[in-house]
């Protein structure tokens, strides 16, 4: 015959959505992408990852991100909403490169491959543009 046995969670351990499904789940930030149309789509988005890795996962339309994220294809380009500009930061010298054969570059194109998920880009707006080549 079975017994049930009681396991306690130390108060040290990962926050995970055992432990506390409310906190866990505002550990995953929300990042709305805007298509070319003005449609918006938002995730839930797994911090460490990059926004990049927020779309593909939940097959968003827009992203095409050829290369997996290795900054090496510029098909996952990207609009920042001017307001997360600052939050966001700017391209490093490899990803303005990259960001060259993009099409359409503006001031606030970034490769979504480049930027990291982090509790701060909470509510997080970028657009896609209407094609990625
Ligand atoms: S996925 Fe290729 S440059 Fe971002």
């Amino acid at each position: 015959m079975a017994r049930a046995v009681r396991v306690q969670v130390p108060p040290w351990a990962p926050l995970t959505e055992t432990r506390s499904p409310s906190l866990a789940q505002k550990l995953m930030p929300n990042i709305t992408f805007v298509d070319f149309e003005g449609t918006a789509r938002t995730v839930d988005a797994r911090n460490g990852d990059s926004v990049m890795e927020a779309a593909t996962s939940n097959d968003l339309p827009g992203i095409d991100a050829d290369c997996g994220g290795a900054c090496a294809c510029a098909t996952c380009h990207v609009y920042i909403d001017p307001a997360w500009m600052d939050a966001v930061g700017k391209a490093d010298d490899l990803e303005a490169e990259m960001l060259e054969v993009a099409e359409d570059v503006k001031e606030t194109s970034r490769l979504s491959c480049q930027i990291k998920v982090t509790d701060e880009l909470e509510g997080l707006v970028v657009n896609t543009p209407e094609s990625q080549y």
